[in-house]
């Protein structure tokens, strides 16, 4: 596009910013509820609402209380909630089978959701850091995150979690392989409409903290994720990546995280066009919350912004654990 302008004065961008509605005749992109995906943190128990001292203003529910949830989200006009559970230390084994035993906290949760509120979307976490007590998303032999192994287990995982009534499954693990794997044998068992939103372009970073928290695995985690998370320092590998992924049949793709990512986020969305979203992480939630309660920033101001600025980068949608906050505002 080669945008036409006479030279000032006959030009003045301020005349189109004069006043609100004029700026909102001219606006670019806008940020709608529609645009939303909630992760929420699940726990064992009843009526359990457990504060993540990280993350200011998100709470792990149990089950009962995730349901109600999912309807105030619906509510809302939020089209999709994302599954992560807490794991109790005593179901983590070297093996994680606890991954896809259908009675597990996310398969009890997608279908209690799915029975109550079956119009919000739920989408779910295929990774098996929660279910071993080294925090990696792999099998672990000798220290060394097995990929093909892990695989196997992630395609059980995502039968289980498919069996449960999930809409949207998501690999989080970084494991080569493992979308084609995931999809053929979700074809295989029938789950041919189960839709698959591949975490593409995952970076290995420090903005993911306070999720180790609100997921236990935070003492866990031995070392760090570089062997399978990306490098920051990469971005056409983020693009081969992401259509790997679109070639192994990922309906969706996912850059992670999102706000120091928004070009990665932009060359995706640029290169092949399919659904892409960006998941702005806990590091970064926690970053806007903090200095929003120390009175550095305007909190609302900066969420909005901080969102905004996904669309205006090319992202189809977000997942943010500002949904809730963000849809209300939205909507008056
Ligand atoms: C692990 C997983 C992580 C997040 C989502 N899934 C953490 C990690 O890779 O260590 C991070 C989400 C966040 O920080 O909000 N499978």
């Amino acid at each position: 596009m080669q945008p036409i302008q006479a030279p000032y004065p006959t030009t003045r961008f301020r005349r189109l910013r004069r006043t609100a509605a004029l700026r909102a005749l001219v606006q670019e992109t806008t940020l709608t509820t529609g645009d939303l995906i909630w992760p929420v943190f699940l726990c064992d128990g009843a009526n359990q609402r457990q504060p993540v001292a990280s993350m200011p203003g998100v709470e792990r529910l149990s089950l009962d209380l995730i349901v109600g949830a999912a309807a105030d989200a619906r509510d809302l006009g939020i089209p999709a909630i994302c599954l992560f559970p807490y794991t109790d230390p005593g179901l983590k084994t070297a093996d994680c089978r606890e991954a896809w035993n259908p009675e597990n906290l996310t398969n009890r949760a997608i279908r209690a959701i799915k029975a109550q509120v079956p119009d919000i979307a739920v989408m779910t976490d295929v990774a098996l850091d929660p279910y071993n007590a080294h925090g990696h998303d792999g099998l672990v032999v000798d220290g060394v995150i097995l990929n093909d192994e892990t695989v196997e287990a992630l395609v059980k995982m995502a039968l289980a979690q498919a069996a449960s009534g999930a809409d949207i499954l998501g690999p989080s693990d970084m494991m080569d392989g493992r979308i084609g794997a995931i999809r053929a044998a979700l074809e295989s068992a029938g789950h041919k409409d189960v839709a698959i939103l591949s975490y593409a372009a995952k970076y290995a970073s420090a903005f993911y903290g306070p999720f180790r928290d609100a997921v236990g695995a935070t003492g866990a985690l031995k070392g760090d994720k570089k062997t399978y998370q990306m490098n920051p320092a990469n971005s056409d590998e983020a693009i081969r990546l992401v259509a790997r992924d679109l070639a192994e049949g990922a309906d969706m793709v996912m850059v992670k995280p999102g706000m120091p990512y928004l070009d990665i986020c932009a060359r995706a969305k640029d290169a092949f066009g399919a659904p892409t979203f960006a998941y702005q992480v806990s590091g970064e939630y926690a970053m806007i919350q903090a200095a929003a309660q120390n009175g550095w920033i305007d909190g609302e101001k900066a969420m909005v912004e901080s969102l905004l600025a996904f669309k205006r980068a090319g992202c189809d949608g977000i997942l943010t654990y500002f949904a809730p906050a963000v849809a209300k505002l939205l909507r008056g």
